[in-house]
């Protein structure tokens, strides 16, 4: 006996997903600004191969025939970011009215073809001048970033079906100033720490700037949320490393944007590195403006505990390895490598990590509706002799994780909608080109664009709202 397909809510939103950087291309035209992405790739030995986004995916020339193929999939929204630079070339003062035009057109392109529009304000391009005063880790910059999305609500916001503040905190703040994986590539944890609070205050001043710009905006943010397991779980100190690790990586954001609070263990944990004086009355508060919606990405898992002091300490967090952690205040805890299988990043395949991340967060969370806004894989693809894209194992990692997704709804979970990652294959920061996660693969020679038998499976997926067979 064969069991009926797994349904979905009449009204799941099913979307896919990029971002401006490492899309765009483009990088010195009609007025953008350089962002600290274009210092850090342009820098020797940050990225793989030394790879810019310089011209990436050329999406800024061939976007309509990229919301054709949106269309063509048939996407019910496309969630994509705004390229701060690009709108406001130095990160305060004049706008620029090309940039502004550029995205104009990308809202409306998407209206026409049927589409929803998912913004993104900050997806990493932070403007170079703003880091040259000292970016994330300065509190001005907070202000900044409200001021540049009071504008854009302004510009585009009648015609945004949801307006996401930041993507992935984390990641701006501990590979940005951390562990210096990512740009601006400073590896200082005290500086770490003030991002990670001035990306809070900068995520409640913007939510709060786009409330009074438009009354009825619905708004979210999108976390990375980490799901970490011991690796004895009979452990008392391994389970207490994880509870470490949750801290200053997922509610070091929960608490202040959800609960208007830094977790008291956080505080606790990196009492070494900082008293946390940056953090000003009512910060907190502020922080904590009102969502619609909270953004999840979900790809993995990871295994911690407290290092024994037996070999060599690991340190296998799927984030690449500098030497310097971005695990503020927890250096005596260690990751062990996962068993497989892989993607391409060596990211273990573990569906029931979004099983329990979801279920998780709707039982701390009861009212907060939750939306997928990443998630997908990156594989070595190769181009058939047919010309195709023949590539099964993408296929079944989202199966894997959709069907996850699913029962999660049955198990009780609040889960609006899902966005795969990515739309286009692209540049993946510090793995440049060298790591494909899309569902349209891209000739970097050509940049031609050619359709992955994923994205037919996605498509049929959406088209009738079950879930196809994985092969
Ligand atoms: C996430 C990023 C996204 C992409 C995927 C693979 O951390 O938000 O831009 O690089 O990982």
């Amino acid at each position: 006996m064969t069991s009926s397909p797994r349904s979905f809510p009449e009204d799941f939103l099913w979307g896919s997903a990029t971002a401006s950087y490492q899309i765009e291309g483009a990088v010195d035209e009609d007025g953008r600004g350089p962002s600290i992405w274009d210092t850090f790739s342009h820098t020797p030995g940050r990225t793989l191969n030394g790879d810019t986004g310089d011209v990436a995916d050329d999406h800024y020339h061939r976007w309509t025939q990229d919301l054709d193929l949106i269309k063509d999939l048939g996407l019910r929204a496309y969630r994509f970011s705004l390229a701060w630079p690009r709108m406001q070339p130095t990160g305060s003062g004049a706008f620029n009215p090309r940039g502004v035009e550029f995205y104009s057109r990308l809202v409306d392109g998407l209206l026409e073809r049927g589409v929803q529009p998912v913004a993104t304000l900050y997806h990493w391009d932070l403007p170079q001048p703003l880091e040259d005063v000292g970016g994330w880790a300065n509190r001005d910059t907070a202000l900044r970033f409200a001021d540049y999305a009071a504008h854009v609500a302004d510009r585009l916001g009648d015609r945004v079906a949801m307006w996401t503040t930041l993507n992935e905190p984390w990641c701006s703040a501990f590979l940005g100033y951390a562990s210096g994986a990512h740009a601006p590539g400073r590896t200082e944890p005290e500086a770490a720490l003030r991002a990670a609070h001035h990306l809070n205050l900068g995520h409640g001043l913007a939510g709060r700037a786009i409330r009074d710009a438009l009354g009825d905006a619905k708004l979210s943010v999108t976390l990375n949320l980490h799901v970490t397991r011991p690796v004895d779980a009979d452990s008392a100190a391994d389970r207490d490393a994880v509870r470490q690790l949750d801290a200053v990586g997922n509610r070091v954001f929960l608490g202040p944007m959800l609960e208007g609070a830094y977790p008291k263990d956080l505080l606790d944990d990196t009492a070494s590195v900082t008293d946390w004086s940056f953090v000003q009355d009512g910060d907190e508060a502020t922080c904590a403006v009102p969502l619609d919606v909270l953004g999840v990405n979900y790809y993995s898992t990871s295994r911690a505990r407290r290092f024994t002091g037996e070999g060599e300490m690991q340190h296998a967090d799927g984030h690449g390895d500098t030497g310097v952690s971005p695990w503020v205040g927890a250096d005596d805890i260690e990751f062990l490598p996962q068993p497989g299988p892989y993607t391409a990043m060596g990211w273990n395949i573990d569906p029931s990590g979004m099983l329990e991340l979801l279920t998780g967060l709707s039982r701390r969370y009861p009212d907060l509706p939750l939306m997928i806004t990443e998630n997908g894989a990156a594989f070595h693809d190769t181009v058939d002799e047919d010309g195709q894209v023949h590539d099964a194992d993408r296929v079944s990692y989202l199966h894997g994780h959709i069907d996850a997704v699913g029962e999660a709804i049955d198990a009780g979970a609040n889960v609006r909608g899902y966005f795969l990652w990515s739309l286009l294959d692209n540049f993946e920061w510090a793995w440049g080109y060298d790591r494909r996660f899309g569902i349209i693969r891209v000739d970097y020679e050509t940049l031609e664009r050619t359709v992955k038998d994923s994205a037919w499976w996605y498509s049929r997926l959406i088209a009738t709202n079950r879930l196809p067979p994985a092969g």
